[in-house]
């Protein structure tokens, strides 16, 4: 049995670098996040000087033109004296803009790549109330809009949004960078015996106006917008908890849920009171492009979590830890994005290790330790180095280049090695205060590391050389000191695939007590390409191919692409027709696009399955699958 690693320690002064960083003290903030503060390079709204306070949305859904419109109202205050609200759009119409109730003229400037086309409304110092007037665009990259043959059920439409990054400004108007916040008041009109849920208090049932009110009254960046309509049922869990899918899913999503109140209990010993009141959960239709979305009070989750065996619930753990951590402390932009994941990702394994144990939360550590080592090998054999940094640099570029597993698995290792460094108990003190003081604020990583100086590292230099926060924030790669996982349970996978490499019969094999990690990590870590016979005598033996764990069939698809293992083609065709999930389509389509012998196939199967897929993973599997340049 390996201990968790014993670190390494370099003796490289760490130091904290506030470089390109501005202190902004002119004008008042209303993100309450004190003088160190950096402009958001993604947003082209002025909603940092202005006091944006409230939005009261009026919108109406028209599911069979695919169509958002109506009007957002916000409540200011210009104590800067700014001449201009500026607001962030991304293919809206807009209609008309009242300022203090009276016509203004608006300006809307050409559309930057990314970012959208500027707003610019006349304000004056006593300007209280913006109202613009506007429609979505068919290029609202925040909206997918199902016909019924791509939801579950088959029969009626559905409509759901996914804001983050920035993507909120498709679908309303907004000062959408993560470091605004505001509360919010809606009413919503949808079409008769329709449900319409939001990040805010929710109905529970259909109501005979087609028109709901929601409110939201803690005040939330606009990447945590979010709307959902469709024939939505909803059941209860305990009383806080609740889960909410499409009629016909209703009862597995249920059933596969069961755990989620236990979870909020859970967080909230290790962590502090849950704020937001209740916290439910959305699973969506198929098309949905990630696992899951944090929204607050209502996480949207994929429906590839229902796997019949309660196997792949610690998404939710996830999606609830950003309750703490990116919910209530926010990420000042998109380049300190490590702090809204590697944050949630620590939290999550910690929910995990209370409610499972601590050999089960630990091979959760090593695949994402596999996953890093993966992800820090591919951006480096792409020259994008600097991607492996914590701190990122997305100047110019889009906010999910980002989106990589070095936010999240580099991020939470780091937390790691400080936990480890300086003891479970005060390191958990530390966070939860860290968690209460920087409520409902924006955290930047410079800011973020003068709070763990002060606050845990006192003046400790040598605990400070053993951490080497530089190479961790501002270098690249895995730092050497990167704590590893107990690999308890994985040294028993690995001598059962020993086994079987070693043409031992399968059912010789000891997986009875396996999980979905276990198979997950003896997949992984098969040799390249096994022989047409090796997949065939696994498959008999653990029936693989049509699997309902959509993990486990990822993977194996990918192996069977390798292997040129035909068996598998009609249910792979089936998976890739029924998943809309990009971390399952991208390393599979990839697959496919590997090798000349199945390009042809992956072609045929991406046109087939193109329009199910949603508009942000068509572009990212465009680039995969269309654009692909044969070697
Ligand atoms: N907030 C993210 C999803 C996200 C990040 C969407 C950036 C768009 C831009 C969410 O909390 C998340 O991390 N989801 C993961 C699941 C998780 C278990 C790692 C996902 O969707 O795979
Ligand atoms: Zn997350």
């Amino acid at each position: 049995m390996k201990k968790l690693l014993a670190i390494s320690f370099l003796l490289i002064l760490s130091g904290i670098s506030i470089s390109s960083c501005h202190f902004n003290s002119k004008d008042k903030k209303n993100t309450g996040a004190g003088l160190l503060t950096q402009k958001d390079i993604h947003s082209l709204s002025n909603g940092d000087s202005i006091s944006i306070k409230h939005l009261d949305l009026d919108i109406k859904v028209d599911l069979v033109n695919k169509l958002i419109s109506g009007q957002a109202s916000w409540t200011m205050e210009n104590d800067n004296h700014k001449k201009e609200l500026v607001l962030d759009t991304y293919d809206l119409g807009i209609d008309s803009v009242k300022a203090n109730g009276q016509k203004v003229a608006f300006k809307l400037d050409p559309q930057i790549k990314f970012l959208g086309s500027a707003l610019h409304i006349p304000v004056k110092d006593n300007t209280t109330k913006v109202t613009v007037w506007y429609k979505t665009g068919k290029d609202a990259r925040a909206l997918q809009w199902l016909d019924p043959e791509q939801t579950h059920d088959k029969v009626h439409p559905f409509l759901f949004t996914q804001s983050e990054s920035i993507y909120a400004r498709s679908w309303l108007p907004c000062p959408d960078g993560p470091g605004m916040r505001f509360t919010y008041d809606a009413r919503v009109s949808v079409p008769s015996g329709f449900l319409a849920l939001m990040s805010a208090v929710n109905p529970q049932s259909v109501n005979d106006s087609a028109i709901y009110h929601f409110n939201m009254e803690q005040p939330i960046p606009a990447y945590l917008m979010a709307l959902a309509v469709g024939d939505i049922a909803f059941k209860s869990i305990d009383d806080r908890t609740g889960v909410y899918a499409e009629r016909g899913m209703i009862d597995k999503a249920r059933w596969e849920l069961e755990d989620v109140g236990r979870m909020v209990d859970n967080a909230e010993q290790l962590y502090g009171p849950y704020r937001w009141g209740r916290y439910d959960v959305m699973v969506l239709p198929p098309g949905f492009p990630i696992g899951g979305m944090e929204n607050p009070r209502l996480t949207f989750c994929t429906p590839t979590i229902i796997a019949g065996d309660r196997s792949l619930v610690n998404l939710i753990a996830h999606e609830l830890a950003h309750s703490w951590s990116g919910n209530l402390v926010t990420n000042a932009t998109w380049n300190d994005f490590w702090l809204n994941e590697g944050f949630t990702n620590y939290f999550e394994h910690r929910i995990t290790e209370q409610m499972m144990g601590k050999s089960y939360a630990d091979m959760i550590w090593e695949l994402g330790y596999e996953d890093l080592v993966d992800n820090v090998n591919d951006l480096n054999a792409a020259h994008l180095e600097k991607d492996t940094w914590l701190k990122l640099d997305l100047k110019g570029r889009d906010p999910d280049d980002g989106l990589t597993d070095i936010p999240y698995e580099k991020g939470s290792h780091f937390l790691k090695l400080i936990e480890i460094s300086v003891g479970r108990d005060r390191f958990d003190h530390f966070l939860k205060h860290y968690f209460e003081e920087n409520a409902f604020k924006t955290m930047t990583t410079e800011k973020f590391l003068v709070y763990l100086d002060t606050a845990l590292f006192k003046d400790d230099s040598d605990l400070k050389k053993k951490i080497n926060i530089n190479a961790w924030v501002y270098g690249p790669g895995i730092p050497a000191n990167c704590p590893r996982a107990d690999q308890e349970r994985f040294v028993k996978v690995d001598s059962e695939r020993d086994k079987f490499l070693l043409d031992t019969p399968v059912e010789k094999l000891a997986t009875v007590e396996w999980t979905t990690h276990e198979w997950l990590h003896f997949l992984r870590k098969m040799p390249p390409a096994l022989s047409i016979n090796q997949m065939k005598k696994l498959d008999d033996a653990f029936n693989f191919t049509g699997t309902g764990n959509c993990e486990i069939a990822d993977l194996w698809y990918i192996m069977a692409v390798r292997a040129g293992y035909s068996h598998a083609w009609p249910k792979m065709d089936e998976f890739l027709s029924s998943v809309g999930r990009r971390k399952f389509l991208e390393p599979l389509y990839g697959q496919m696009m590997k090798d000349p012998k199945t390009t042809e196939m992956a072609l045929t199967l991406y046109n087939k399955y193109r329009k199910n897929y949603h508009p942000l993973a068509q572009e990212s599997l465009d680039k995969i699958v269309l654009n692909h340049k044969p070697q």
